[in-house]
């Protein structure tokens, strides 16, 4: 990493292509290259543009997992977010693919909102609005889609007596310094914050098949930790499926950041607001002049608007390249660009809004008498050796 680089689950800074790169190596983890694509394909016939344009760019085992899965063996899917402030257009990318995959490979889908961890981690101070604001993250999450009998959807201070029954395992069999070598825990550290630990591994045990774990890069050191105990319990190691970080509006590699409203896109903001933000804050990379810009043209590579569009909110490959060319050659404007954005996320949002009604509705199927989640209120670890 450069020096200044960092990625823990608390921290992530990211400096430019090659820091992710590096973490590649750091972390031991493998590339998703065109041979896993493809592999992926066969089963699925199509690709989500996640993975298409390799926003999704590392992994680890998902070839192994695809082998077993070609031999009737299936796989469950485990996500999770911590509920914080509001959640913003980055953190939808894990539930989006996971969503994605439970379609195409039928799989049960286990989403964890840790409601401490980031009181914990100090990162909150009122932890009773936390506490709420997970139910209104857990109906956010629902109306992406998921499947109301193949999904569980739990908080963890309410689901805490089943998680407890594999955490006392699981928190014998890490030690400090194992822990504080992958976290960087210090000793101001809460020793809420280590044991938390435990508690993200656990669902990984939720059932005998492997492991499957769409997120964000910075959430793989749990998952490395989970890998050195799995098979001493009787378990199967983690597969992780990783995504890099969607940029902020502030420019290339900044953060978004959910108390920040100049930094990113909340999934609450309406279209007026969307609009406003983009128009103000998204860093360009158009020319200082239209005039300009219609000479010399912009520079899609650093424009924010151009980045979010590759990313998820331009599905179509044919006009990601005509909006890529038009930019380059000055004859696609800059304000046009952020017009064209607002409107596709919005669009992208208003799906949202409409499932928000059947997500209430419904979520007591996702967190409480579902198909899984009737049978995950009986769950209760159990050790193999
Ligand atoms: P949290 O709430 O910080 O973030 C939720 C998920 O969103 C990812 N993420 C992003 N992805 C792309 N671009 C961004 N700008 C961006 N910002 C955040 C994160 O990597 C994460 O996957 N400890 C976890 C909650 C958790 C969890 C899990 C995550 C509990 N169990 C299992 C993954 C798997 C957390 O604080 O996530």
């Amino acid at each position: 990493m450069s020096k200044k680089s960092k990625v823990t689950p608390w921290e992530v800074e990211i400096k430019d292509e090659n820091d992710y790169e590096r973490l590649i190596e750091l972390f031991g983890v493998s590339k998703i290259d065109d041979n896993l694509l493809e592999k992926i394909k066969k089963h699925t016939n199509d690709l989500h543009i996640l993975l298409k344009r390799k926003f999704f760019y590392a992994h680890r085992d998902f070839d192994k997992v695809l082998d077993s899965f070609e031999k009737g063996e299936k796989f469950f899917l485990y996500t999770g977010r911590a509920p914080s402030g509001k959640m913003h257009i980055g953190h939808l990318i894990p539930f989006i693919l996971t969503k994605w995959l439970q379609e195409k490979f039928d799989a049960n889908v286990y989403i964890q909102l840790p409601d401490e961890e980031k009181f914990w981690a100090k990162k909150v101070n009122d932890y009773e609005k936390i506490k709420e604001l997970a139910y209104y993250e857990a109906k956010i999450i629902a109306s992406l889609g998921f499947d109301p009998n193949k999904t569980f959807i739990f908080i963890n201070s309410e689901y805490i007596k089943n998680l407890y029954s594999a955490a006392i395992y699981v928190a014998r069999n890490i030690n400090f310094s194992t822990a504080k070598a992958v976290f960087g825990f210090t000793g101001e550290t809460t020793i809420g914050l280590i044991f938390y630990v435990s508690l993200q591994i656990v669902p990984t045990f939720f059932e005998n098949s492997y492991p499957v774990i769409p997120c964000g890069i910075d959430q793989d050191p749990y998952f490395r930790l989970q890998r050195d105990i799995a098979e001493k319990l009787g378990y199967k190691k983690a597969s992780t499926i990783l995504s890099k970080f969607v940029w902020g509006l502030k420019g290339p590699y900044t953060k978004m950041s959910a108390s920040d409203p100049s930094t990113t896109i909340l999934i609450d903001d309406d279209f007026e607001t969307i609009k406003q933000k983009i128009m103000k804050y998204a860093f360009s990379g158009g020319q200082p002049t239209l005039e300009l810009h219609k000479k010399l043209g912009g520079n899609p590579d650093i424009d924010v608007c151009f980045f979010w569009l590759r990313v998820l909110f331009e599905e179509n490959d044919k006009k990601l390249k005509e909006l890529e060319e038009r930019y380059r050659n000055g004859t696609l404007t800059t304000g046009e660009l952020k017009e064209y954005t607002a409107l596709k996320i919005n669009e992208f949002l208003e799906k949202i809004r409409k499932n928000m009604k059947w997500a209430e509705n419904n979520l007591h199927k996702f967190m409480y008498d579902g198909k899984l989640a009737s049978k995950m209120w009986n769950w209760k670890f159990e050790p193999k050796v």
